[in-house]
């Protein structure tokens, strides 16, 4: 049962130059530590919707954020410091450990992830959770729910 303080905000944007607007939001209002989960199809926005949030946070341009699809992770550091993983190829690790990834939740950090599900994360930082929706071509549907405390500002 989600807890009252939880908060979902659903908007539809109609370009990636709008998701992109809409993440730069979300990071304006980021302090680590927080986790940030990513869900939704391959080509729903993720990493679109990254290099707002990594901008608005402060950490990075968000033409210098790429797809860590092969790397796993990408570090931007800024008056922020944002990690962005991406868990698609995973494959055979099982959890943050095996990839070297063991002290992430030990920084100040705001921790981005793509295809969550396919990994244990254990933390007790605040989770924020989006989840992108295709709908057609240009249109994608982006629900946000947070603890309450972990996001500033609204989208
Ligand atoms: N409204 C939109 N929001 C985000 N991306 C969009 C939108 N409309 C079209 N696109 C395109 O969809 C693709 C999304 O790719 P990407 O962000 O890499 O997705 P994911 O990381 O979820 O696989 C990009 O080519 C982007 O230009
Ligand atoms: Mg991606």
């Amino acid at each position: 049962m989600p807890s009252a303080a939880v908060g979902r905000r659903e908007i539809e944007t109609h370009s990636s130059e709008e998701t992109i607007a809409r993440g730069r939001e979300i990071g304006a209002g980021l302090r680590a530590p927080v986790l940030v989960l990513l869900s939704g199809d391959l080509g729903s926005g993720k990493t679109t919707l990254t290099k707002g949030i990594a901008a608005g946070a402060g950490a990075a341009r968000e033409d210098d954020v790429t797809s860590p699809t092969f790397t796993l992770v990408h570090k931007y550091q800024g008056r922020e410091r944002v990690y962005h993983v991406d868990l698609y190829r995973v494959g055979d690790f099982h959890d943050l450990e095996t990839l070297g990834l063991e002290d992430i939740f030990s920084e100040h950090a705001i921790v981005i992830v793509e295809w969550p599900d396919r990994l244990k994360l254990r933390t007790n930082w605040p989770v924020v959770r989006i989840g992108l929706e295709h709908i057609s071509e240009d249109v994608r549907r982006i629900v946000m729910e947070d603890g309450g405390e972990s996001v500033r500002g609204s989208i």
